[in-house]
């Protein structure tokens, strides 16, 4: 057992708050501070007010702080290179180089490294004028794909049956991924790499669109749970031997080794798993109910992965049971969002042990808590299955009220696993 040591996270939402209250349960972690934070963490974190994308500021606060690991959670800071800047100061840092966020940082590149590396995904085209997006639009068909080629923070995707609003899309961004469409439930799986070996986390499945029933625009993500009793029992397996190792090689073959989550966001068609996405980092809100049943060691873990040692800890555990999250979002999402709107009955919760109210757009205002972003706060429940942690997620959620708080009612619900892939369809 290494000594213990401080973890810093470096983040503000819902994600960066799952983590460190993960952080908080290792017992070889002694303290946990957070850059910048919310309002939720600093009940099992120390915040500090710097700027996340600043790497030079990072590294200055982790080397003050003598922490033994940074956690970078969202990828806009590892796609500028804070990583880079901890790791350069001599400090242990979960999250990729600016080289391997690229994986994320650019769709046309993560396809390019895909095709080279094997991974089963949907056939794509890159393109920069409105006559290309038209003939990728004819050859691969309705319902159209059309991804902006830049971070949008999950929103940058729009899936249509509508030509119109398929070429509208493309019409606003700069360069654009046009893609075959994946018909099939879609799939969260973390995996948690050192350069060169990887450890998967349980599966989980995230609910994207806004409304019911997976209609209206994508959005970060409205809820989610874990673990997924319909899958294939090999599917884990099949994923890490024919996806993350050969995207790992690949990495680690052009000199860009991978050491962070390598999120892996999959589509299980008829023809077997496929790879929609990957994400340089963990999802949010797709890693909440996955960091509530796990049972190892989180902060060693992460460390070992930064410090390329993964094989001398154990791989993750998971408790038995199930759990979910629901998203409370603000007025206005995911167009725009609404800030300054008073929440109510977080306190409450806060009592509940197998409840967590997980921040993500939140801030203090003169003595209460008000709404600072588009999804605003998360209702994280664990239960004996799916059903038993529903039911207390969404107990938390009627209880929790702000004005022109938005919700879906259908996260982890029956028929599982089918509805957000014909969501896609409909739209
Ligand atoms: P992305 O930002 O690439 O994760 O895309 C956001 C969401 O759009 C995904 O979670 C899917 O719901 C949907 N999506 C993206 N690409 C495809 C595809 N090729 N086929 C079907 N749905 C897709
Ligand atoms: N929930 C989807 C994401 O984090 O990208």
């Amino acid at each position: 057992m290494d000594t213990p040591f401080k973890a810093l996270v470096i983040g503000t939402g819902g994600r960066e708050h799952a983590l460190a209250l993960a952080l908080a349960r290792d017992p070889q972690v002694s303290e946990v501070h957070a850059a910048p934070g919310n309002p939720g963490m600093a009940q099992v974190a120390t915040l500090h007010d710097v700027d996340p994308m600043n790497g030079a500021d990072v590294a200055a606060l982790a080397t003050k702080l003598d922490a033994g690991l940074v956690v970078v959670g969202p990828e806009a800071p590892l796609v500028a290179g804070v990583a880079d800047a901890v790791t350069d100061a001599g400090i242990s840092c979960f999250g990729p180089s600016l080289a391997a966020a690229r994986i994320e940082g650019s769709k046309a590149f993560s396809k390019e490294v895909m095709a080279a590396a094997g991974v089963p995904t949907a056939g794509s085209r890159a393109c920069t004028t409105a006559a290309e997006v038209e003939a990728a639009l004819d050859d691969f068909g309705a319902p159209y794909v059309v991804k902006d080629d830049a971070l949008a923070a999950g929103k940058g995707v729009v899936v249509t049956a509508d030509r119109a609003e398929a070429l509208a899309h493309a019409a606003t961004c700069d360069r654009v991924v046009v893609e075959e469409f994946l018909d099939g439930p879609e799939v969260s799986l973390f995996a948690v790499c050192d350069g060169s070996t990887a450890y998967p986390l349980q599966p989980a499945q995230d609910f994207k669109r806004i409304f019911d029933g997976g209609r209206g625009p994508n959005t970060g993500g409205m809820g989610a749970y874990s673990p997924l009793p319909w899958t294939e029992p090999d599917l884990v397996e099949t994923v890490m031997t024919t996806v993350v190792q050969p995207t790992l090689d690949e990495l680690a073959g052009r000199g860009t080794p991978f050491r962070g989550c390598l999120y892996v966001g999959l589509s299980i068609t008829k023809t077997g798993p496929r790879v929609i996405e990957f994400n340089c980092r963990f999802g949010d809100p797709d890693i909440q109910p996955v960091l509530a049943l796990l049972e190892s060691p989180l902060g060693s873990l992460l460390k070992a992965a930064a410090e390329g040692r993964l094989g001398e800890v154990e791989p993750p555990r998971f408790a038995a049971g199930a759990a979910v999250t629901v998203v409370l979002a603000s007025k206005g999402y995911p167009e725009s969002s609404s800030k300054g709107d008073v929440i109510i009955g977080t306190e409450t919760l806060d009592k509940e042990l197998d409840v967590d109210v997980i921040h993500a757009g939140t801030a203090g205002q003169g003595g209460s808590l008000v709404t600072a972003g588009g999804r605003v706060v998360a209702v994280r429940a664990v239960g004996r299955d799916i059903a038993d942690a529903r039911a207390k997620a969404y107990e938390g959620v009627a209880s929790i009220s702000f004005p022109g708080a938005q919700h879906r009612t259908d996260i982890a619900a029956e028929p599982l696993g089918v509805v957000e892939g014909r969501g896609a369809t409909e739209a």
